[in-house]
């Protein structure tokens, strides 16, 4: 019988990057650790991310119309643990930098990228938040790999 605990296991077989989406709305900014975003689009360049309806980032997002995503390096674990955990978050140690649309970003991370947020979209029990990159910009190092729910890095 097909059920979520399935589709889970079955999707945790399949290797991704981990993110922080950041957003600023006000004088507040938030982070939350992601793997469902991807790059919808090349011409014109979209990029997506996929927020479960519980969390306080997709109310964040409405409220913001913009999100960088910044792509995790392997010794940011601790990052995207904190990030992963419901209630306030702790920025105090990171350095960030804003970005183009006021967005904080990460300096240290491998990569990010800088949205507008131009749709959203409903997807069961997650909303799809669909971005126009404005900015963004790539670094040395590597990525923090999540696999079978856990954290691991690329053997090369
Ligand atoms: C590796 C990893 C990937 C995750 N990817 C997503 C994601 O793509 N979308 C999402 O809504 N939550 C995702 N989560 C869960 C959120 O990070 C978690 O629910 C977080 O507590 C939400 O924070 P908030 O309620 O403050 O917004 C992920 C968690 C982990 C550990």
């Amino acid at each position: 019988m097909f059920d979520s605990a399935l589709q889970r296991q079955i999707m945790g077989r399949f290797a991704t990057g981990v993110t922080l989406v950041t957003a600023r709305s006000d004088e507040k900014i938030l982070g939350m650790t992601a793997n469902a975003v991807l790059s919808l689009s090349l011409d014109p360049p979209l990029i997506l991310v996929s927020v479960n309806k519980k969390n306080q980032m997709r109310k964040f997002l409405k409220k913001s119309n913009c999100f960088a995503i910044n792509v995790l390096r392997d010794d940011q674990e601790e990052i995207s643990r904190r990030f992963a955990t419901p209630g306030p978050k702790d920025f105090s140690d990171l350095e960030l930098v804003e970005s183009k649309t006021g967005s904080p970003v990460l300096v240290n991370a491998l990569a990010f990228i800088d949205c507008q947020i131009v749709q959203v979209v409903p997807g069961g029990d997650h909303d799809m938040f669909i971005g126009k990159p404005l900015a963004g910009e790539t670094r040395d190092g590597n990525p923090l790999i999540f696999y079978s729910g856990q954290y691991t890095q690329l053997i090369s």
